[in-house]
Formats: structure tokens, C-alpha cells, sequence
């Protein structure tokens, strides 16, 4: 038997209804929500998440900026940039589109972005929330951490008691994904490239989510299909031009449910980012 698939576009499709009209209330309230991307250089790849995320932005009624910097810009003009729109009343959301120009990969980021702005989540007062055992998706949350909560949620997947399996412990995913896992009182094994016998590991899990970025890693060897787990597959990898996720097709076969690639995890990142610029307006004009 095939497991189930768990696309992303019927919560994409509920959640956009749902941010339309938050976006409305804050326009009927005299604000409209307007995010800026900066990006720095022109990366095609970078170019073509701005454009994912341009378009949910102007369907539930935002308003989206970008600005675009020279791939030499210096220091200080990148952090004169990031400082003027820190303080624009008109923006209510900040991203950094990563990655960045080799010479300010050395600047701390995370945190230039004030944490009101940081729709990414990433600034430090952001991710302690997460790390204090905060489970309030409303505020500014990691998007992939966030998406692939909502998306669990949506499918009725149980989180409590369950053990839940990460693999990958980036700042963006892994990490702060593992601790609203645990916030949400799964059981939660956090594993990565040094970590031995994780098939073994794997083969225990309720829920494996797969962050690694590493064409069809993940096989059916790593599932007992007595487990019926739920696999989410957050990789972006290409393999002869074509967008490939980190598990592989044969994974169906034993799993419980697989999130697709494209189509998964994918867009509910681009939605939960939307979701925290209507947040992070929300919370500014509350005051
Ligand atoms: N769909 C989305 O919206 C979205 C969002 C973000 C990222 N992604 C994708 O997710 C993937 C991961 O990206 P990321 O930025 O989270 O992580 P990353 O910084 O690229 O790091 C990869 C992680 O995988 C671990 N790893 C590498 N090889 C492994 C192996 N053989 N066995 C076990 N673990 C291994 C690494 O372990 P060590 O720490 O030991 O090196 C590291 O923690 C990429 O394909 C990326 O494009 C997708």
C-alpha cells in the first residue's frame, strides 16, 4: 500500500482566507501590513523565493518591498540600509533574504533586524520564546518550524506523548523545530551527521522530519512499517534540475504519510511568513 500524501495547498488555500481578512481588519483600522526584502546580489535561487513570497504577500492584501544591493555593498551601508527600515513606521516586517555576500556573512544577522520586525523569527528575543516553552504559533515563530506544526496539526497528526525525530539541527529548522516539539510534549531526538546507527533511531519514530539536504536520504530501510510514521520532508535539493526532497520514493511504500516536494513543506514556509508579518503588524498596533 502507498501512504498518504500530506500536500500543503488545502491549509495554504484556509490559512490565506484567513490572513486576507486579519489583513483587512488592520486596513479597516487605518494600517496596511507591508514587509521589505532585502537582498543583497541577485542569486536566481534567492530570486525565485522573493517571487513565492511577493505573491502570498499581495493575494491576502500586504504590501511587498524589495530592495535590491549591489553584491559589494559595504558594511556600514548594508547596516545604515537595515537601520532606516528598523525604524520606518510604513514597514512592519523585515527579511535578510540569505545568503548574504561572503563579507558580511561575519555580521551577527539573527539579530539586526529588530525583534518586532523579524518575521523570520530568527532574532534572539524571537527563538528564546521558543526555547522557554512558548507553543504560540501567533507570534513570531521560525516559518519551517511553524509550517510544519500547522501542517502536522491539519492532518490531525498527535504530537503529545509521540516520539518525534529530527534530522538536521540548523538554526533555521532543526533546532527551534525540535523544541516546539518538545514544547508540545513529544519526545524528541535531535540527530545529525555524526550521530551512529540512526536507522535504528529512525526506526523508532511516530514522526521523522527530515532536514538534512541530501537527495532521497531517507529510504525505506530507515522506517518500521509497523510504525506507520509521518514523514516530513523539508529538503530542497536538486538532482538533474529538478527539486528533489530529502526522502525517497520508495519511503511511501512503508510510511504512514509523506509530505511532497514541491508542495509540502515548501509553501507552508512561505505562508507561515506571511502569517508573522499580519502578526507582527497585529501586535504593533495593539501596542
Ligand atoms: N522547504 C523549506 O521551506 C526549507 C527551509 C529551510 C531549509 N530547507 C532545506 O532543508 C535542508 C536542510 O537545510 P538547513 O538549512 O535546515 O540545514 P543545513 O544548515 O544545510 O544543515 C544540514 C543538517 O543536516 C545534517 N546532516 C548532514 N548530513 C547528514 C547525515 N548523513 N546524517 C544525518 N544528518 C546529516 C547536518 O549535520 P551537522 O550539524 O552534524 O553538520 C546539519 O545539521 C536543505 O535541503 C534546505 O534547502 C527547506
Amino acid at each position: 500500500m502507498t501512504a498518504k500524501l500530506l500536500p500543503a495547498l488545502p491549509l495554504v488555500e484556509q490559512m490565506k482566507i484567513d490572513l486576507k481578512s486579519r489583513c483587512e481588519a488592520l486596513k479597516s483600522r487605518g494600517t496596511i501590513p507591508a514587509m521589505c526584502v532585502v537582498l543583497i546580489g541577485d542569486n536566481p535561487a534567492s530570486l525565485s523565493y522573493i517571487r513565492n513570497k511577493r505573491k502570498i504577500c499581495e493575494e491576502v492584501g500586504a504590501t511587498f518591498n524589495l530592495l535590491q544591493l549591489p553584491s559589494n555593498i559595504s558594511e556600514q551601508d548594508f547596516l545604515n540600509y537595515i537601520e532606516k527600515l528598523n525604524h520606518d513606521p510604513k514597514i512592519h516586517g523585515i527579511i535578510i533574504q540569505l545568503p548574504v555576500s561572503d563579507h558580511l556573512k561575519k555580521l551577527k544577522l539573527s539579530n539586526l533586524v529588530i525583534a518586532s520586525k523579524d518575521i523570520d523569527g530568527f532574532h534572539g528575543i524571537n527563538t528564546q520564546r521558543i526555547y522557554t516553552g512558548s507553543t504560540d504559533l501567533k507570534l513570531l515563530v521560525p516559518c519551517t518550524p511553524k509550517g510544519i506544526i500547522y501542517l502536522l496539526k491539519y492532518y490531525g497528526v498527535e504530537i503529545a506523548g509521540k516520539h518525534a525525530v529530527v534530522i538536521g539541527r540548523s538554526l533555521i529548522v532543526g533546532k527551534p523545530l525540535s523544541m516546539l516539539l518538545s514544547n508540545l510534549n513529544a519526545t524528541v531526538t535531535l540527530a545529525h551527521s555524526k550521530t551512529q546507527n540512526l536507522e535504528e533511531i529512525t526506526k523508532t519514530a511516530d514522526i521523522l522530519i527530515s532536514a538534512i539536504g541530501k537527495t532521497h536520504f531517507i529510504q525505506a530501510k530507515h522506517l518500521n512499517p509497523a510504525k506507520k510514521t509521518i514523514v516530513i520532508d523539508v529538503g530542497m535539493n536538486t538532482l538533474n534540475g529538478k527539486l528533489t526532497g530529502d526522502v525517497g520514493p520508495d519511503v511511501a511504500q512503508v510510511a504512514g504519510g509523506v509530505t511532497p516536494v514541491p508542495g509540502g513543506v515548501g509553501p507552508m514556509t512561505v505562508v507561515s511568513l506571511i502569517e508573522n508579518l499580519i502578526s507582527a503588524t497585529e501586535i504593533k498596533i495593539k501596542g
